[in-house]
């Protein structure tokens, strides 16, 4: 099969080929930025749009205001080749394009667990009003069932006479850290809601992946946009499964980690997405499970709003849990206590702290009169602006020294790779709380750390004066 770029690089001998579709991508966060690059990257001229005059410019300039590895490199590589720029002007970029993709935000409502999808309804009212040909309006952002079907009626509202324009769904998976290869490569390409025409432009579009094999699923719309929220819903669910689980290992004595090792062996359970400890953040998973537990019950459908009411509960008690074992290991007061805490990003290759796990449990312990000095490898700029008060060290070593307790908060390789013997050196007590079960706890036993994990056998721990402190119970303390 052609690739677009052979398409383009057709000779003067070939059968001469209809020209690509030009695309647009409205909003250029983590998922437009790196969508418009890969629609670059795979032969087609892209414009990204979007409304902050500062971000399209510093994109147009090759720099992109968000750690994603790779993407800069892309987008640089793109803007020189001429097929990829950015505007604020969504009239002129729609005016030039035939395909435009809505990548806006769609996040939890203030006050609620629904979703504000006043972003997407806006850039698409843009679009559609703004159409001077025939188009196709594709949705990649992640949005409740039905959302489609509204942004239907409110296109044939907006657009302008004689215009023929169809409204598709196609969800983004992309993971944070990976965007780049999630997006060139996808595991799957979903349609949903297409004609046999859009259909065709579309498979045009993602000929690159068609080729090397991604499975194409076309489907009706709203099945289109429930499989993104169940997808994100079913990871939530695997990963508060297994920190449920981990409470049962903790009160019978049993490893979590190597109960995930061997369940992880049965290909229908898959070791992904097993790891116990403090549990999912971030910009995706737990507002897209709140919106479909508000949205299922809109619907009536209060099996999946009461299973994954548990989901984020679960997910939740594991921050709780954590800032418990540091409280009890401080003796029963972080008051005045030096806590160290590595990780602030919601996960490990990324800058993003939004609903971190890792900064929440940091600002609960400084609300109760803890020190806390916070390190991360890559998001400390976007960690001081969301919590200012916290204190912030410039290494690993820094947030250890001097420090009552030292917390693992996000599992960073470099945490993983640092020394605790150098570390132990630094700490004025050595208890290490490994809340994502990512470090060797027999390499830091052995350097000398009071090494607890969640999730595994009750061990006793001692508290910052080096006093034992017997575990209050199973369920709050675990070493493994
Ligand atoms: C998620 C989906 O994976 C992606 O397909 C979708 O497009 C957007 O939402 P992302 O938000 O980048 O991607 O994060 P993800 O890699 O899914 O991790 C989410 C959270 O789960 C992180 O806080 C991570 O630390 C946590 N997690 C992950 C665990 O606690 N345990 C695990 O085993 C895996």
């Amino acid at each position: 099969m052609k690739t677009p770029k052979d398409t383009q690089e057709t000779t003067a001998s070939s059968r001469p080929t209809p020209p690509l579709p030009r695309i647009s991508v409205v909003g250029t966060g983590y998922l437009g930025a790196t969508h418009a690059a890969a629609m670059a990257e795979m032969g087609f001229e892209v414009v990204g749009v979007d409304n902050d005059p500062a971000k399209a410019q510093a994109l147009s300039e090759g720099r992109v205001p968000f750690f994603e590895p790779g993407l800069p490199e892309l987008i640089r590589k793109h803007v020189a080749s001429g097929r990829l720029r950015f505007t604020t002007d969504i009239a002129e970029a729609t005016a030039i394009s035939d395909v435009h993709f809505i990548c806006v935000g769609t996040p939890q409502q203030r006050g609620s667990n629904a979703a504000n999808l006043s972003y997407v309804e806006e850039a698409t009212r843009q679009v559609a009003t703004s159409l001077t040909h025939d188009g196709i309006i594709v949705g990649k952002s992640t949005v409740p069932v039905g959302t489609g079907a509204r942004l239907r009626s409110l296109i044939a509202d907006a657009v302008p006479a004689g215009i023929d324009v169809e409204l598709v769904w196609n969800p983004e998976f992309l993971r944070e850290g990976k965007a780049v290869d999630d997006t060139l490569t996808p595991d799957r390409i979903v349609l949903g809601g297409t004609s046999p025409r859009s259909e065709a432009v579309l498979r045009e579009v993602y000929a690159m992946p068609i080729a090397t094999g991604t499975p194409v699923i076309v489907c009706d719309l709203p099945t289109a946009e429930l499989v993104k929220v169940s997808a994100n819903a079913f990871l939530a669910t695997k990963i508060s499964f297994i920190n449920a689980i981990a409470e049962v290992c903790e009160a019978a004595d049993a490893d979590v980690s190597v109960l995930a090792d061997a369940l992880g062996h049965d290909v229908r359970i898959g070791r992904q997405f097993l790891n116990a400890g403090l549990g999912f953040g971030g910009g995706c998973l737990p507002k897209d499970i709140r919106a479909l537990i508000h949205r299922s019950s809109e619907l009536g459908a209060y099996k999946a709003a009461a299973l994954l009411q548990q989901v984020d509960e679960i997910n939740m008690s594991q921050r709780q849990q954590v800032i418990e074992l540091a409280i009890e290991a401080c003796g029963g007061s972080v008051l005045n206590r030096r806590i160290g805490v590595l990780g602030a990003a919601f996960k490990p290759l990324t800058d993003d702290v939004r609903d971190s796990p890792a900064l929440n449990v940091a600002a609960a312990l400084h609300l109760r009169g803890a020190q806390v000095v916070v390190y991360d490898p890559e998001a400390m700029d976007t960690a001081k602006r969301m919590f200012p008060t916290l204190s912030y060290a410039d290494s690993i070593e820094e947030a250890a020294t001097g420090s009552d307790a030292l917390l693992v908060l996000t599992e960073w390789d470099d945490f993983i790779a640092t020394d605790p013997v150098k570390l132990h050196a630094l700490a004025a007590s050595p208890i290490l709380i490994d809340a994502r079960n990512c470090l060797n706890p027999e390499q830091w036993r052995a350097a000398g750390w009071n090494y607890t994990g969640l999730g595994s056998a009750v061990a006793p721990v001692v508290d910052a004066r080096g006093s034992y402190v017997a575990p209050r119970s199973a369920a709050l303390v675990g070493a493994r």
